[in-house]
């Protein structure tokens, strides 16, 4: 698997599975029926924000990351991040090495954290794999997420240094 830089070629692939996730409902607080213009603007963010694919050996994309500024001005040194995995390909390591690699570059471009602002707690898979990280739950927003199944449940707020 090899990790680099999104370019605007890498959209057509990544937007099938990004529509699936968002569209489920469970994960993302993002309207379910996010066009795909928006969709692109939300996950192309502009510099300082990057965008990462993880590919195979045959090129195909096996899931995407962004990262950006959790906040402007005085919040700017705390980059936040996300992180999407076609589903076809999950359960193979392959968000734990997006996530490696967004550290990283967060870190090389000089933030001095990492927040996620909204992580489902009905995510098991993802909260698992963030504080496997080195993320740490700092709080719960109770109720604040409205999943299609499980009803109101609570969104954490997960952070860590780099
Ligand atoms: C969450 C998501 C990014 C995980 O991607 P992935 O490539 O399948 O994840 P990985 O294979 O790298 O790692 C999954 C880890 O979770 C573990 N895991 C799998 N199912 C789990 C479960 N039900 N509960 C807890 N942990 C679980 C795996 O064992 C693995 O840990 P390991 O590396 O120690 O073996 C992916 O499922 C996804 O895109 N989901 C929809 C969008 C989303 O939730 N994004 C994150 C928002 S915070």
């Amino acid at each position: 698997m090899l990790i680099r830089e999104a370019t605007p070629a890498d959209w057509p692939a990544i937007w099938p599975f990004l529509r699936e996730i968002v569209a489920a409902g469970e994960t993302y607080s993002w309207d379910r029926d996010t066009d795909e213009d928006r969709a692109r603007a939300l996950w192309f963010k502009p510099a300082p924000g990057r965008t990462f694919v993880a590919v195979d050996e045959d090129g195909t994309v096996l899931g995407t990351a962004e990262s950006h500024p959790n906040q402007a001005g005085g919040g700017a040194h705390v980059a936040n991040a996300g992180f999407m995995v076609d589903p076809r390909h999950s359960g193979r390591g392959v968000a734990r090495a997006l996530c490696a690699h967004v550290l990283d570059r967060a870190r090389a471009d000089g933030y001095r954290a990492m927040q996620f602002n909204a992580v489902v707690e009905t995510n098991d898979r993802a909260v698992a794999l963030w504080e496997s990280l080195g993320f740490e739950i700092l709080a719960t927003v109770p109720e604040a997420f409205h999943h299609p199944h499980k009803g109101y449940v609570g969104l954490h707020i997960m952070h860590r240094g780099l």
